[in-house]
Order: structure tokens, then sequence, then C-alpha cells
């Protein structure tokens, strides 16, 4: 049930800390090390895996595109991210160390499942990140790393997003403990800091009072435009996705970097732009993040930032300031997607639509 909440999706958006937590729970042992047990894909197979592809549809896309920088970065593998629609189509170069990773929350979306036979009929290994026990793609896949977000009844995911990102982060993670890889110290630190996250996202739901308001403030706007770079630019496509499935508002993420290469030309005067500022530390990316700020600021748009609490140079060019947990960048979409998710709920309950029941939409996809 509804337990107090006024929507199934907003009491799953509360929920996440405990999803998040669950996701996690008992993947070390005493040594600190991550045990991925009902991964049934032998040590010795992993360390012969030359690429990755990650091959999803909608908001699980979005969590392969996070997965992608993670990967990489700790693995060294080359990882491609495909919608899973393009990829069964297009005569994808796979073999047999190729590893494939598919990430539904409902475990029923055709065009994935699909994608699945294909890659398996190629002798790749398939894993399946899945929250949904015994459902068709994790039954035919090599294996399963399971979410355990509890049931989503939203249509807009909210939860499953948040846990297949901790999902792919424990299978980047291990892939790159298998192989020994010279990110030791880094690994440790990662999987030390996930362990926070439960609460840090916490805080950021407790701090939910000016997403609302500017829900509010924000309800006529005709289009909202969200940014990001690095993994905060899956993070802008995300908090898009949701204001338009949600509020049936246009909404676009871009890749804050491509601003030039079009984007601005929307830019006008009190159109509302969301921005994820990557956290310091990653100096060169905030620093190209915030003069974006600063430039569609000059041409009248109306600034929503978010950014690491004590920011202030990207709290300078914010007309509203929404402020984040302190966490490494590559985490960072954890707590940065939680805002947008308040934000896209909020507004359509204003408007009067049905959030958990968005028109048009159905919770899983099961044809093409
Ligand atoms: O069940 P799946 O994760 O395979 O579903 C994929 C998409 O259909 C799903 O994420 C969809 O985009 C949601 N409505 C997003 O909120």
């Amino acid at each position: 049930q509804k337990q107090g909440f006024d929507w199934y999706m907003r009491k799953e958006i509360f929920e996440q800390p405990k999803a998040v937590a669950d996701t996690l729970l008992g993947r070390l042992n005493q040594h600190g090390e991550l045990m991925l047990d009902e991964l049934h894909i032998s040590p010795e197979l992993l360390r012969r895996v030359n690429k990755i592809v990650i091959v999803a549809c909608g908001t699980a896309f979005y969590a392969g595109l996070v997965a992608k920088y993670a990967i990489e970065h700790w693995t060294r593998i080359p990882c491609e991210v495909e919608l899973a629609s393009e990829f069964r189509y297009r005569d994808p170069i796979i073999d047999p160390a190729t590893l494939v990773v598919t990430i539904s929350q409902s475990g029923e979306t055709a065009d994935t499942l699909m994608a699945i036979r294909h890659a398996r009929e190629q002798q790749a290994k398939v894993i399946a990140i899945c929250n949904t026990n015994g459902a068709t793609i994790p039954r035919e896949s090599d294996a399963v790393i399971y979410t355990h977000a509890g049931p989503e009844i939203g249509v807009a995911s909210t939860k499953g997003f948040t846990t297949q990102v901790v999902a792919c982060y424990l299978l980047g993670l291990y892939l790159a403990q298998v192989r020994g890889m010279k990110y030791g110290d880094e690994i440790a630190a990662i999987l030390a800091e996930l362990e926070t996250m439960p609460r840090l996202m916490q805080e950021v739901l407790d701090n939910q009072a000016p997403v609302l308001e500017l829900a509010a403030e924000l309800k006529d706007a005709p289009s909202v435009l969200f940014l990001g770079r690095h993994v905060g630019y899956p993070v802008a496509l995300e908090g898009a996705l949701k204001l338009k499935e949600l509020a049936y508002i246009h909404a676009e993420g871009f890749a804050a970097g491509e601003l030039k290469h079009g984007p601005i030309a929307l830019v006008s005067q009190g159109l509302p732009m969301f921005v994820v500022v990557p956290p310091r530390g990653r100096d060169q990316l905030r620093d190209k993040v915030i003069s974006n700020i600063a430039e569609v600021r000059a041409r009248g748009a109306r600034t929503i930032v978010l950014a690491e609490a004590g920011d202030d140079e990207a709290r300078a060019n914010a007309d509203t300031f929404i402020e984040l947990p302190k966490v490494s960048t590559l985490l960072q979409p954890l707590v940065a997607t939680v805002p947008l998710q308040l934000f896209a709920c909020e507004l359509a309950t204003l408007l009067g639509h049905d959030v958990d029941q968005p028109r048009n939409l159905a919770k899983s996809v099961t044809v093409e």
C-alpha cells in the first residue's frame, strides 16, 4: 500500500535509501572483498572479456550510460551502451569474448529480451541486472545480479534506476577485482563510500522543501532543459524523461559541452534550465559546467543548479540552488537524480495528472 503517500511513485522515491542499502547488503566479505556469488560466470572467463556491451531501454538505458563511465574507469575494458531496440537490428559485433550486460527493472521488456537472444546466439555471455525474481530476462541470461528495490508500482522508474546504478557499480568493481586492476585502493574507497550512500540519499530527501517550492513556481513552464556533463549527462537525460512522462511537458537533457553546438539556440528569457555540476575535485569539468551556467543565465535562462554543499561558485550563478551531499564524481548520480524525481512527481501532482499511471505508458513494454 501507499503508506500515507499520495502516489506509489512518491513512496518509491522515499524508499531509495533502503533499496540501495538492500542492493549493497551482503556484498562484502570479512576481508573487504566484493562478493557476487550469484554471478555464475567463472573469474577465468571474466578475465578474458575484452568488450562490454550494455543493452537496455528507457531509464535502464540511462543507468547503463552512468555505468559506462564507472566500468571503463575501474576496469579499462571498453564499454558500449546501446538502446536494445537499436542493438538487435544493426548486426552488432559481438563474440565469445564480449560480455553483454542487460538492465531491466521488470525483466520482461521485449526489445531487451530479443537483444539477449541475439547476443547468446553469437556465443556472448549475458549478465542481467534485474529487479524481478524469475522474470524472463534473468531466466534467459547466463547470470543475474538482482537489484533489491522491492516491487516498483509507479510506471515511472525511480528506485529501479538508482538500484540499477548500484548494481552496475558492483559489477564494475567486481570485474576490476577479479582482473587485479591497479585501482585497488580506489576500489576499497569507493566500496566504503557506497555504504554511505543510503544515508546521503536520505539527506537529499529530508531537504525536499526547495524542490517542491520550485515545482509550484514552474508548473506553467512550457519547456524545461537539463544539462549535465560526465555522469551528470545521463542524470540530465533521466530528469528530462521523468518530466516528459509525468508532467507531459517538453523536456530535454543535453551534455553541457554540446550547448554551443545547438541547444543554446533554445535559451530564451525565463526558460528553466537544470544544471548538474560535478563535485569539486573534478575541477576541469566543474569549471566548464559553471561557465555554461553563466552563459545560459546571461541569455535569460532561469538556472536551477544542483551542486555540492559549499560550492559557492556554482551558487553564484543559480536562481535556485539545490544542495547535494559531497560525494565522488562517479557516485553523484545516486544523489543528483533524487531531486529531479521529486520535482517531476510534484509538478505532475500540481497539474492534476495521474502520477502512477501516466497516459499512454505501460509499466513493462512487452511488445516491440
Ligand atoms: O523494465 P525495464 O527496466 O526494462 O523498462 C525499461 C523502460 O521501459 C523504463 O525504464 C521506462 O523508460 C520507464 N517508464 C522510465 O520511467
